[in-house]
């Protein structure tokens, strides 16, 4: 039986050769438009999924997002349809705690902004004042949502001798056995970190989690860090709080209105600015691929895929 799966983005990387060979075996056809008899979505977090989409493909079994984030998705509506949906953890987790450690020690050591100077021809001679930053070593980097990435982040921090705060729904043992992390209120997260780096998903609860009042409440001075999703911060108040010196710095790889960024922020020097790149390594990448991949050939097989978000929609289709 063949099926067939809307792809609107072709991924140029190779895919693991018992990937294909299933994919041929079940006679997998990749399209690049959503209809009628489309049987499954495979796609990145810049499509979205919501009831409208949904009602265009009536045997839609499965919509595979390639990331690990998925507010994107609609899935309580994927749920009342009865199509599963899936994410891609775990395979990105390493590459994004690695970039939301370049984003912290270029905000914190002045990187770009020591690059564009010399760019400019303004280095004209060695001098003592010049581009200070702020220390990394021994200081505080407070983990806002110590799930897998924000953990893998809180792990990089012993190599620097930081004390390491998180706050998270449950208690993590492990991560504070290796780390000697300490698990925190979200206030005192906020009043005590140098750091900030920031892990939660994106939902309705966490939309502009970080925002005026809760930069007052931060060390004058701190760093935000943010790898996970843009809305968590609002921008406008971020702008005012960097503008302000309330914080030194941000290193930001997300943004509210992506690819769009705040203009103000723009023109600040002391902010750090990425196009989204945390998962964009070569490997991250393929594996992405093959786990979407996977997750799709299993709900298609009838299978319930390794990484469901919405396990209970497959009881709701029988
Ligand atoms: C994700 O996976 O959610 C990232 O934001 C993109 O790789």
């Amino acid at each position: 039986m063949a099926f067939r799966v809307y792809r609107p983005y072709v991924f140029p990387d190779t895919i693991a050769p018992e990937i294909a060979k299933e994919l041929k075996r079940l006679g997998v056809k990749f399209e690049p438009e959503l209809h009628e008899e489309t049987d499954a979505i495979v796609c990145l977090l810049g499509v979205k999924v919501d009831a409208a989409l949904l009602g265009r493909a009536p045997r839609l079994r499965v919509v595979s997002n390639v990331a690990v984030g998925y507010d994107n998705i609609d899935v309580a509506a994927c749920t009342a349809r009865g199509v599963v949906a899936t994410n891609t953890p775990d395979v990105l987790t390493e590459a994004t705690a690695d970039l939301a450690w370049a984003l912290l020690l270029a905000a914190a050591r002045r990187v770009p902004e020591a690059e564009r100077f010399v760019r400019a021809g303004k280095w004209k001679r060695w001098d003592w004042t010049t581009l200070r930053g702020a220390d990394v070593h021994g200081r505080t980097l407070g983990i806002l949502g110590a799930g897998r990435i924000g953990q893998a982040t809180g792990h990089r921090a012993v190599g620097f001798s930081m004390e390491v705060l998180y706050t998270s729904r449950q208690r993590r043992l492990l991560f504070e056995h290796t780390t000697l992390a300490r698990r925190v209120d979200f206030k005192t997260l906020l009043r005590e970190s140098d750091f900030l780096s920031v892990h939660v998903p994106l939902s309705k609860e966490t939309r502009h989690l970080i925002g005026a009042k809760e930069f007052s409440m931060m060390k004058p001075g701190a760093i935000l860090i943010n790898t996970a999703r843009g809305p968590i911060v609002h921008e406008a108040a971020l702008v005012k709080a960097l503008k302000s010196g309330r914080l030194a710095a941000a290193g930001l790889d997300v943004f509210e209105q992506e690819p769009a960024i705040h203009p103000g922020l723009l023109k600040l020097e002391n902010v750090v600015v990425l196009p989204h790149i945390g998962s964009a390594t070569d490997s991250a990448r393929r594996r992405m691929v093959e786990t979407a991949l996977r997750n799709c050939l299993a709900a298609l097989k009838g299978e319930m895929p390794p990484n469901a978000i919405n396990a209970h929609a497959l009881e709701q289709k029988k």
